[in-house]
């Protein structure tokens, strides 16, 4: 037998029906803002992302589903399957020159993601995310107004309670300078920090504060490490942004709480970093993550164009919402002629009844049992209701039978 691939997942049957509830949730909070929605390919460049998430981060380094088509012909390219979607969005802004829209142009997406990480709970190779990206808008409204966006989906999906997490990493040079005193400050430490850190102490050194390894963490605890670690290391700028952020937060009665040690493992942010998480995921407790990416646009070839954004888990999201239960059909026809059966469904199906029959013409018996199972109605086409013309409606809540003789009564019961 050929089974699913490690770190997939097949949605279906009443799984499917919780997510459709999300989805449909996704799109209506997200178009009452005014997001419209974006559909861009699965496949990109592969210099899309190691330009666009960062060729030092984790994603780009290790979790990249990446091959070459074209085999070895001279026109051979690299392509990848989506780790993110910011990326791609921000190609697709500038393709279509969508900058000479007015701003803001806001856009949502829904999509499967695709990262080579070892699967576990709230950590799969392909899982779906719910986004969206924002270009256009310097000012800390905007920034408000995306946190706003996720917040609200999230109530409207019963999770109205979790927490946001804020942080500011600042503009290029507030960025610079605190990977400076990190990098001075962790040096003697060095030698004891895990593996990943000693790549990250060169490469992406504020990545270091983000690592779970319990030997790293005690370090991050020494006095003179935690000092530096939660000093304010922002200019006067960026923390007036910082604060106009929490202003509009406050004012919309939004919850967060400062986390110094957030700091996103995607390259392109700048000051607002953001994450809600939820404690009863374990481990993998982001629901979701965003922030603010002023320089992405230009990076990849567009014109200076300031942003913010986030994206949710969708698989995330679905252990923590409650589940929809499948409801039962409206009619389930009961026949032996599998053409007037198949007829009648047909009809009630053009006047939006949710309708079902048997197309193996199996015993009547067997018919009523299964219609039971799934049908509010049976309703019994024998040979005397097709001569005759009329229809027998078996209710299968409390059993009673009665006889109808018109479609229009059918429908209205
Ligand atoms: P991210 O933090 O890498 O950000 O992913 C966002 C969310 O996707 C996470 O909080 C998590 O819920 C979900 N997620 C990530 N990886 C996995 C996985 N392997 N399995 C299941 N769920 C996962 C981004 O992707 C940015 N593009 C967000 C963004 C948009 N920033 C600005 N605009």
């Amino acid at each position: 037998m050929i089974k699913a691939q490690r770190g997939t997942k097949d949605i279906f049957g009443e799984e499917s029906l919780t997510w459709q509830w999300i989805l449909d949730n996704a799109k209506n909070v997200f178009q009452n803002a005014c997001f419209s929605e974006i559909k861009t390919p699965i496949f990109e460049a592969t210099e899309l992302f190691a330009r666009g998430v960062g060729d030092s981060t984790d994603i780009v380094n290790k979790e990249m589903y990446t091959f070459c088509v074209g085999g070895a012909q001279k026109d051979s390219t690299s392509i990848t399957l989506r780790p993110e979607n910011t990326a791609g969005v921000v190609r697709a802004f500038i393709e279509h020159n969508i900058v000479r829209q007015s701003p803001p142009q806001k856009f949502w997406y829904f999509g499967p993601m695709f990262r080579y990480e070892r699967p576990q709970a709230g950590r799969q190779r392909q899982f779906h995310q719910i986004g969206v990206e924002m270009f256009g808008i310097k000012d800390a409204a905007a920034d408000a107004e995306v946190i706003m966006a996720a917040v609200n989906f999230l109530k409207s999906v019963g999770l109205g309670n979790l927490e946001v997490e804020l942080n500011s990493l600042g503009c290029t040079k507030c960025k610079n300078d605190y990977k400076n005193s990190i990098k001075e400050i962790l040096k003697p430490h060095l030698e004891n920090l895990c593996d990943d850190c000693k790549m990250r102490y060169e490469k992406n050194p504020l990545r270091i504060l983000d690592c779970k390894d319990e030997n790293c963490q005690k370090i991050f605890e020494l006095p003179e490490v935690k000092e530096v670690i939660m000093k304010d290391y922002i200019c006067d700028e960026c923390s007036s942004h910082f604060e106009q952020v929490t202003n509009y937060l406050d004012s919309l009665n939004i919850k967060y709480s400062r986390n110094k040690l957030l700091v996103r493992g995607l390259d392109y942010y700048n000051r607002t970093v953001f994450e809600i998480k939820s404690s009863l995921l374990g481990s993998q407790s982001a629901v979701c993550g965003g922030g603010r990416y002023d320089g992405l646009v230009e990076m990849l070839g567009g014109q200076p164009t300031p942003a913010v954004g986030f994206a949710m888990g969708v698989e995330r999201l679905f252990t923590l919402v409650e589940k929809i239960q499948a409801q039962k059909i409206d009619y389930f026809v009961v026949s032996s002629n599998t053409i007037e059966a198949m007829k009648l469904a047909q009809k009630l199906r053009q006047e939006n009844k949710v309708a079902d029959f048997d197309m193996s013409a199996r015993k009547f018996a067997k018919q009523l049992e299964k219609a039971s199972k799934i049908a509010k109605l049976a309703v019994i086409l024998g040979e005397d209701e097709i001569n005759q013309g009329f229809y027998s409606v078996k209710n299968l809540e409390n059993g009673e039978q009665i006889k109808i003789s018109t479609f229009e009564e059918l429908i209205k019961i």
